[in-house]
C-alpha cells in the first residue's frame, strides 16, 4: 500500500444505467440514449466529480442470446470511439476510454483512431483492449467459429506490439513481420499528446490476468468481496513484477454500482423498485449465460444445481466460479441469483448511504482491494449525479480523493509517466 494514496474514479456508461431493469425506471433517461445530449449531461457530471475517465464499452453482436429475451435487455452501445470524440469535445479534463477488439481490428486503424482521438482530445485517449469474449461476435464477421482463447490473447498482445510501435515511430515507416500482422509503414501523424493513449484491459482468465499485467495501465476488474479483490489485485502485481513492471504503473479498478438513499431505509426501497421492474425470465437468462448452462426449465424458485453446472463446464471462468459458490454458501434460488446479476451484471453492487460508501470505499483503499473503483450507476442520469454531489465531497474531507484534476490529460489523473519511445521496435 502507497501512503497518501488516493481513490481513482472512472465512469463505465451503458444505455439506461447498469441495472438490467434501469431502462424500465422512469427516473432512467432511457429514450435519450442515442443523443448527444445524455452523454454531455453524463460527461459533465464526472467532471464534475473530477473523475479521470469516461469509458465506452464496444458491442460487436446484439444483446440477446439465440433468441431470448429480446427486448428485455438494454440496446446496444453506440460506436465507442465516435461517442468518446463526442464527448472530448464537450469536456475539458475528462479521459475518454473507448473499447475496441483485436479479434476483430487491424493495428494500423486503431493506432490511427486512437492516434487522433488523443490529439483532438488533447492527450485523453484511452483503449480498452479487449478480445472479445463473444462467440456471436464471430458470426458478423464470417470468422465462426470465434478463435479459442488463448489465440485470442496471442493475436492481441502481437497486436498492442504493433500499435504502440506505431504511435512512437510517428511518422517515420516501421516494418512489422510477426505471426498474426505484417504492417510496413507509417501512421504519419506526429507522436499522440501522450506519447501513447492509456491501455486500459480487463483480462479475467489466465491468459487474460497475463495479457493485463503485462501491457494494462488501468484495469477493471468485477471482485465481489475485499479478498477477492485483494487476490486479483496481489496476482496483477505478481505477474506484473514477472514482467519487470512496477505494481505503481498500474491502477486497479473493480467494479462498483451503488444505490444511494440519505437512508439506509431510502437505498433499500429504492434497490426493491428496481428488482420489481426485472422479469423473472431475464433473471434466468442472466444466470444460464452467466452460468454457461441452460435454467430455463427449472422452477425460478429451485436452488442453482451447482454440482451440475460445474460437471458441464469444467473451466467456467473464475469470477463465474466465485459467484456459483456464492450461489452454494448463500442457498441462492435461481430467481434470487438472477436478480443479484440482474443489478450489476455480475459486479460489486452496494446499497447505503453516501457515508457507508465512503467508509466502503476507504476499506478497500487501504486495505489493498483496489486503486479506486469504475463506476456502474444502477440508472443515468440520477444515481450518478448522487454519487458525485453527495459522496464525492465525503471522499474529498476525508483526503482520498482529490479536489481537483493535477494536468490536462489522462496520464497525469492516473499518476502515469508519459512512456518513452521504444524505437527499436521499429
Ligand atoms: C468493466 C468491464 C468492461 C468490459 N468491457 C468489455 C467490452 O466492452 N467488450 C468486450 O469484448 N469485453 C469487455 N469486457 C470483458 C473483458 O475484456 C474480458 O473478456 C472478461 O473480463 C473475461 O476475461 P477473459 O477474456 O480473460 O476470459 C469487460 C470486462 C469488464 C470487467
Amino acid at each position: 500500500m502507497y501512503i497518501g494514496q488516493q481513490l481513482h474514479f472512472g465512469l463505465f456508461i451503458y444505455p439506461g444505467g447498469h441495472h438490467i431493469a434501469a431502462w424500465r425506471h422512469p427516473d432512467a433517461a432511457s429514450e435519450q440514449v442515442t443523443e448527444l445530449d445524455y452523454f454531455r449531461r453524463c460527461a459533465l457530471a464526472c467532471e464534475r466529480g473530477k473523475f479521470d475517465s469516461l469509458f465506452v464499452g464496444d458491442a460487436l453482436a446484439a444483446r440477446e442470446s439465440r433468441g431470448r429475451v429480446v427486448g428485455e435487455v438494454a440496446i446496444n452501445n453506440l460506436d465507442p470511439v465516435s461517442v468518446c470524440a463526442a464527448v472530448a469535445s464537450v469536456t475539458e479534463h475528462l479521459g475518454v476510454v473507448a473499447t475496441l477488439s483485436t479479434s476483430f481490428h487491424e493495428p494500423f486503424l486503431i493506432a490511427a483512431k486512437f492516434a487522433t482521438l488523443d490529439h483532438l482530445s488533447g492527450g485523453r485517449a484511452g483503449w480498452n483492449v479487449v478480445t472479445t469474449s463473444q462467440d456471436q461476435a464471430a458470426a458478423n464477421f464470417g470468422r465462426e467459429p470465434h478463435m479459442e482463447k488463448s489465440l485470442r490473447y496471442e493475436r492481441a498482445q502481437e497486436f498492442v506490439d504493433v500499435v504502440r510501435a506505431l504511435w512512437d515511430a510517428g511518422e517515420r515507416p516501421i516494418a512489422h513481420r510477426g505471426r498474426f500482422f505484417q504492417v510496413e509503414g507509417s501512421l504519419g501523424l506526429p507522436r499522440p499528446p501522450q506519447g501513447r493513449p492509456v491501455l486500459v484491459q480487463a483480462g479475467g482468465s489466465p491468459p487474460g490476468r497475463a495479457f493485463a499485467a503485462s501491457i494494462g495501465e488501468a484495469i477493471f476488474t468485477a471482485p465481489t468481496t475485499l479478498p477477492e479483490a485483494q487476490a486479483f489485485r496481489a496476482d496483477i502485481h505478481a505477474l506484473m513484477a514477472a514482467c519487470g513492471r512496477r505494481p505503481e504503473t498500474v491502477k486497479i479498478l473493480p467494479g462498483f454500482s451503488p444505490i444511494l438513499g440519505s437512508t439506509m431505509a431510502e437505498a433499500q426501497r429504492k434497490e426493491v423498485e428496481l428488482d420489481e421492474l426485472v422479469h423473472p425470465r431475464v433473471g434466468t437468462w442472466m444466470m444460464s449465460e452467466y452460468l454457461k448452462f441452460p435454467l430455463y426449465d427449472l422452477s425460478p424458485d429451485a436452488p442453482v444445481p451447482a454440482a451440475d453446472v460445474r460437471a458441464a463446464n469444467p473451466d467456467l471462468s473464475p469470477a463465474a466460479g466465485a459467484f456459483l459458490d456464492r450461489c452454494v454458501r448463500e442457498a441462492l434460488t435461481i430467481a434470487h441469483g438472477g436478480r443479484i446479476l440482474a443489478r450489476s451484471r455480475t459486479h460489486q453492487s452496494f446499497v447505503g448511504t453516501p457515508e457507508t460508501l465512503a467508509d466502503h470505499m476507504q476499506t478497500w483503499l487501504t486495505q489493498g482491494g483496489c486503486d479506486g473503483f469504475n463506476l456502474l450507476p444502477a440508472w443515468f442520469p440520477a444515481e450518478l449525479d448522487l454519487f458525485v454531489d453527495e459522496a464525492v465531497p465525503i471522499l474529498q474531507r476525508r483526503g482520498i480523493y482529490r479536489h481537483d484534476y493535477a494536468g490536462p490529460t489522462l496520464r497525469s489523473h492516473l499518476g502515469l509517466a508519459v512512456p518513452e519511445p521504444v524505437l527499436a521496435a521499429a
